[in-house]
């Protein structure tokens, strides 16, 4: 059954980036939302509702704080959670959950899983084969030759991937994996054909039958200006991509929905956001990779796009209702850029404070969410991650929003402040740019 039209509930979000800050921003801002918990939430959240203090990776914790408050939703924001089965036990206490079980996080979870779930639907993707002893995934690094890419298997944050332009690079990446440089999630490595192209993420809200794709989305996902460098969580991102052609957003779609129905027709019960993460080659749109939650950044350019209440759309994928939802978007454009401390993806230093916020924001059409901040001992903001705030504007056109969440982006300071100042710089030039 949907939400009544006056029903109002408690909400449990978990999580703490900057894509919980733009999460809860909307959760908060439904009429159904009566209450909204952050767990445990940073600097930014505390503005939307109450921060706790409880283990979001904790299945125990975060069921019995629900049942202690009368939650009547939890909404699970980062991977870690879902990989442990806090979806599966939210659930198992009867309380709507979205986010996928388990079983569907390992789209995230497992390159190999996600992998063998395209083959079974059919779904264009690399070529690729995974390994668990260096001497055979040399081999076929030699065998594809370069470029070539180099996967933990596992989760990484975004920073287990290697683009190898050289074979040799690709053999030390390898190497790198087995010998712990990402711990456990190394203990696989994935080696696989390098594809070219512009990269665009299509996030699709899906109650395990219906599918409803979001706007489209593109992250900047290189440490450095002209995409280069190491990878990162992602340091920039627009919506909508204005060079996806028809052809190409209605093959994304399809691979969605493809994805869906191959996991439900393997009885895996997907309640959440699924994540399409494309590149558009040559020969049409390919998965690089599943991810089974919300992006980060890019929900902070997609929610604020997003025109319906997410309360609404959020219960009717955990209680399977989503057939009866239609999504609606507005016309303008929205940008970010993400500000980080001197060093990321690298070491970086933390607890330095972070001033202009209120003036950036004073700008038109300009939030700026929290990623890694803070509150200190003496009461001032102060950075606390990697990625620190996300600087997102919104305008009638690309190059308009670009230009204000730069104009944004001036008026914060704090030591060490990064970023990159191209983000959306060739899609404003127009898909040529990705031949340079
Ligand atoms: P993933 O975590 O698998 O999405 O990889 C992170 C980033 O690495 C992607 O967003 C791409 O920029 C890059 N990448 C991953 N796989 C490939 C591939 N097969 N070819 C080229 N680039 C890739
Ligand atoms: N921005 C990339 C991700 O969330 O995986």
């Amino acid at each position: 059954m949907a939400m009544v039209a006056d029903e109002k509930i408690k909400v449990l979000l978990l999580g703490s980036g900057g894509r919980e800050h733009a999460l809860a921003k909307k959760l908060a801002e439904s009429p159904h939302c009566e209450k909204l918990y952050i767990a445990p939430g940073n600097g930014g959240t505390a503005r939307e509702g109450e921060n706790v203090a409880i283990d979001e990776n904790s299945s125990e914790a975060v069921v019995s704080f629900a049942q202690e408050k009368g939650v009547g939703l939890v909404v699970i924001g980062p991977e870690a959670p879902l990989v442990v089965g806090v979806a599966d036990a939210v659930r198992a206490a009867g309380i709507p959950c979205f986010g996928p079980g388990l079983d569907g996080a390992q789209m995230e979870g497992s390159k190999k899983f996600a992998k063998d779930i395209m083959s079974k639907a059919g779904i264009p993707t690399a070529a690729y084969q995974s390994f668990t002893e260096a001497t055979p995934a040399e081999a076929y690094v030699r065998e594809l030759g370069a470029p070539v890419v180099v996967k933990a298997d596992g989760l990484a944050a975004g920073k287990g991937v290697v683009v190898a332009q050289t074979e040799g690079e690709a053999v030390e990446a390898v190497r790198a994996c087995f010998d712990g440089a990402f711990g456990d999630a190394g203990a696989t490595v994935v080696v696989e054909e390098c594809l070219k192209g512009p990269e665009c993420s299509l996030l699709a809200f899906t109650d395990g039958k219906t599918v409803l794709p979001m706007a489209t989305s593109q992250d900047h996902k290189r440490a450095l200006e002209g995409d280069k460098g190491p990878n990162t969580g992602g340091m920039g991102v627009y919506s909508p991509v204005p060079i996806v052609t028809d052809d190409e957003h209605e093959a994304m779609v399809a691979m969605m929905n493809k994805a869906v129905a191959e996991l439900d027709a393997e009885g895996i019960d997907y309640r959440g956001c699924l994540y399409g993460g494309f590149m558009l080659t040559e020969d049409g749109p390919k998965v690089l990779e599943f991810n089974a939650r919300f992006g980060d950044p890019e929900t902070q350019v997609i929610l604020p796009r997003l025109k319906n209440d997410l309360v609404e759309v959020m219960m009717a994928c955990a209680t399977q209702t989503l057939a009866e939802v239609d999504l609606a978007w507005a016309d303008e454009y929205a940008v970010s850029v993400v500000l980080t401390s001197a060093g990321y993806p690298g070491s970086y230093e933390k607890g330095k404070v972070i001033t202009g916020i209120e003036a950036a924001e004073a700008l038109e059409a300009v939030t700026v969410y929290h990623a890694g901040t803070a509150i200190n001992e003496a009461g001032e903001l102060v950075t606390s991650g990697g990625r620190v705030l996300d600087v997102t504007a919104m305008a009638p056109t690309f190059a308009e929003a670009r230009e204000r969440a730069y104009a944004a982006c001036e008026k914060i300071s704090f030591e060490g402040k990064t970023f990159r100042r191209d983000i959306g710089a060739r899609a404003l030039k127009g898909r040529a740019a990705w031949d340079e």
